[in-house]
């Protein structure tokens, strides 16, 4: 069968984003043949597009390259060394982290060992938006060390990460601030943390000091939440392409600061799909985009204003 994909044809806007039909391999050893239903759409897939970071460095001999971690659908063959997996079961996975990607995609070959079933309940849709998005969450959190009773300010509460990060840290007990623009303020409430409104002035004026800080912004803004960390606080700082300056400016002040690079979990996506099974966990999806308006979904994620999480949908 003829498979129909989104790649990057050069590193540069998102034109670069091309449609390409190639035939996959049938899976051999521990490889699993997926049918993607949805694959879910990260700030580093347009990063990588644009040709920043690693996987542009490491990929610019490679193009046309694939994009796309998050994949969830039905498996449609398996690799002859496979015995826990069959045709027609539903999956998800984070795939091929961080050079392979190959998510944006209606098939994709993937490790058996990468994929989680999706529990029934849990829509195909959000089963694709969890896995880089929900394991970055958990791992900042852990990373972290976040305590019941602590106080814990998540910088963009209501975008990818911050709004499963909400839920995760409100899970573990802790007493979760978030900041947001004032149209997030109601939907960063609802998932159980105090709201404040960043276009209203400096964080540090408008909350009492927290723990732990979860810095999803970087940069400047990472830099100047520093100010609400207590003494001695944790600080976590997320986007990669600014971590260095926030953690050496943390550490001028005392505070405990590290940057981080998720590691694809299958563990922490089991448990977070259980969660999410049991009610008590929400993936938002704010928008699905066809595979072929792919370019459209690039745009949306570059504003970086995305409520919750967008996927590519691979049927019409
Ligand atoms: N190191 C890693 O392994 C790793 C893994 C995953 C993600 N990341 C990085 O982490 C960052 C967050 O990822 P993501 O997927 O959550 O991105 P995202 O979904 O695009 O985040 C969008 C959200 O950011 C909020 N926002 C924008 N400016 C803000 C500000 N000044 N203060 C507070 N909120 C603000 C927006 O809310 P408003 O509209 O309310 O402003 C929007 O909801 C990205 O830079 C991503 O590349 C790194």
């Amino acid at each position: 069968m003829t498979t129909q994909q989104l790649a990057i044809t050069a590193f540069g806007d998102v034109h670069c984003l091309q449609l390409q039909s190639v035939e996959i391999p049938a899976p051999e050893g521990r490889q699993v043949l997926i049918d993607v239903a949805y694959s879910g759409v990260n700030p580093i897939d347009a990063k990588t597009r644009a040709g920043l970071g690693w996987a542009a460095q490491q990929n610019r001999d490679k193009l046309p390259w694939v994009p796309g971690y998050d994949v969830a659908g039905v498996i449609a063959a398996v690799g002859e060394e496979v015995t826990e997996w069959s045709a027609g079961q539903r999956v998800c996975g984070f795939i091929g982290f961080p050079l392979q990607g190959g998510g944006y995609s209606t098939q994709v070959l993937a490790e058996a060992d990468s994929l989680s079933p999706v529990p029934d309940g849990v829509p195909l849709a959000e089963a694709a938006a969890l896995p880089l998005a929900g394991q970055t969450a958990w791992q900042a959190l852990e990373k972290a060390s976040v305590q019941a009773g602590e106080r814990v300010l998540i910088l963009a509460g209501a975008g990818g990460v911050g709004h499963l990060a909400i839920q995760l840290a409100c899970h573990k007990g802790a007493e979760v601030v978030a900041s947001c623009s004032a149209d997030n303020q109601d939907f960063v409430s609802s998932l159980g943390a105090q709201a404040v409104d960043y276009q209203k002035g400096e964080l540090a004026a408008q909350l009492q000091a927290v723990d732990v800080l979860i810095d999803l912004v970087g940069g400047e803004i990472g830099v100047a939440a520093l100010s609400c960390v207590k003494p001695g606080g944790r600080v976590v700082t997320v986007p990669t392409i600014t971590a260095e300056s926030v953690t050496a400016a943390a550490k001028v002040i005392g505070l405990h600061a590290q940057g981080m690079l998720v590691s694809p979990s299958v563990a922490q996506n089991d448990q977070m799909l259980a969660m999410m099974a049991e009610g008590d966990l929400t993936v938002l999806i704010t928008e699905q985009f066809p595979l072929v308006l792919g370019a459209e979904a690039h745009r949306q994620i570059e504003t970086g204003r995305t409520r919750g999480k967008i996927v590519l949908v691979m049927k019409d």
